[in-house]
């Protein structure tokens, strides 16, 4: 295979032979870089056991706080972005934390790390005060999880601290209630997921990093409208005639992730679990390349199930291979050095082309080209295919963007 490229979930047969995916984080060896994030997929047991029996290699248990919190649910919860076919670019949700509070989180954490002794069990927890995360952190450090995750960026808002507010949009309060979690937590690593919906992602994870904690999990769901119904004027999803915002999630929120984690990585030596809106391998190995040891994955799961595992872990495999990696570890911010300033990038001249045999004479990059670009596209006499226009082209690349057929038009580089 000359150039690797996403076809999710059926380009690897899941008989590819499987190779050593084991990646270290936070001083636990894991099986494989895949982890279940805090979300329905980890709120009952039964549901969490069957994906770590499929190989998933860790859990994050859903959101849990001190007894007597209420959390109070409505329905619908779910709500969808979709455009043209495609059904699930993102997917927009108003669910809260669990309703299970920590006393039935720390009976399954023991039961999770009994079955499973080889797996990352952990736990996310949300308190109002210090009182609530310390006794949170304390309880899940005694009972034995190998890693607390602290959820900063509930889109739905935090509970207590700048009540209605995402705790990690304050670089005072992440400083402080993350101090309080590492010095209730003992020596069980401490995750702290922050939201990107900041001026400056880096300088919250400096506060991370300043009071002491492992590492971050980036990032979240977004806070988001998912859209409005224009019959009744009400906002999605329609809860009785009224709506709410939502946390956004899924593909569509790929690129912000890739941004968070890049960031983080440059400016802090913190371990980074990447999340957000990971479908696939191809998704994976690309957020791991520019700086997360691990990533997490929740819409894929509940799109597609546990059985995404399959595809994750024999597209690794093959990447190694493939690329010549000899661990997963290596993986890890390879793409980092190739991430520059604007001013540092190599000022170059490029063209497109267009291969005439592949065209489909659709006609979107004259469109494009003529109405958002540069007049570079024309119909030369009866001709259906298009020609670009060497002296116009100044080789901005929307064509290639509009293209429906893959590597039909291509940029060259113009040797001056
Ligand atoms: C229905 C639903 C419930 C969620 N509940 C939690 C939660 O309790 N705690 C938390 O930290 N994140 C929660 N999340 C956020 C996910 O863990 C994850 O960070 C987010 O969905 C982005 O990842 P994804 O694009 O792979 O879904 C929830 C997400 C969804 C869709």
């Amino acid at each position: 295979m000359s150039d690797i490229k996403r076809e999710p979930f059926d380009r690897f047969p899941s008989v590819y032979p499987l190779r050593d995916l084991s990646v270290p984080f936070c001083g636990f060896e894991l099986e494989n870089p895949f982890l279940l994030s805090a979300a329905p997929s980890t709120d009952e047991l039964d549901i969490v056991r069957q994906g770590l029996a499929m190989g998933w290699a860790g859990a994050v248990l859903k959101t849990t706080s001190v007894p007597g919190t209420l959390v109070s649910l409505t329905y619908p919860m779910m709500s969808g972005w979709r455009r043209g076919e495609h059904r699930l670019l993102g997917m927009g949700n108003i669910d809260l934390i669990s309703v299970y509070h920590i006393d039935e989180i720390i009976a399954r954490v023991k039961t999770l790390k009994k079955e499973f002794p080889t797996k990352l069990i952990a736990s996310s927890i949300m308190g109002q005060n210090k009182e609530a995360w310390q006794s949170l952190a304390s309880a899940l450090s005694k009972a034995g999880a190998d890693l607390i995750e602290c959820s900063f960026s509930c889109p739905q808002g935090s509970m207590g601290e700048q009540p209605g507010a995402m705790l990690a949009q304050s670089v005072e309060a992440t400083e402080r209630v993350a101090r309080w979690v590492k010095e209730a937590a003992d020596t069980t690593p401490v995750l702290i997921k922050i939201t990107p919906l900041v001026t400056d992602i880096a300088e919250v994870a400096r506060a991370v990093e300043r009071a002491g904690c492992d590492g971050v999990t980036a990032a979240n769901s977004f806070p988001s409208l998912m859209g409005v119904n224009l019959k009744t004027f009400v906002p999605e999803p329609d809860v009785g005639g009224m709506s709410t915002f939502s946390g956004f999630s899924g593909p569509a929120i790929k690129p912000l992730t890739l941004y968070t984690v890049a960031k983080i990585a440059s400016n802090t030596k913190l371990a980074i679990s990447g999340n957000g809106g990971i479908s696939d391998w191809h998704d994976a190995a690309e957020v791991m390349a520019v700086g997360a040891s691990n990533v997490q994955l929740c819409t894929a799961v509940m799109h597609y199930g546990f059985r995404i595992i399959d595809d994750l872990t024999s597209g690794f495999s093959h990447l190694l291979d493939e690329r010549g990696l000899a661990s997963v570890s290596d993986l890890i911010g390879k793409a980092l050095p190739n991430l520059r300033g604007h001013d540092d990038l190599p000022r170059q001249k490029v063209r497109s082309h267009i291969n005439e045999e592949t065209c489909v004479a659709c006609n979107d990059c004259y469109i494009a080209c003529r109405d958002g670009g540069h007049i570079a596209i024309e119909y030369v006499g009866q001709e259906i295919i298009p020609k670009i226009l060497d002296d116009k082209c100044v080789g901005c690349g929307l064509c290639v963007q509009v293209c429906p057929v893959v590597d039909c038009i291509t940029m060259e580089l113009v040797r001056e």
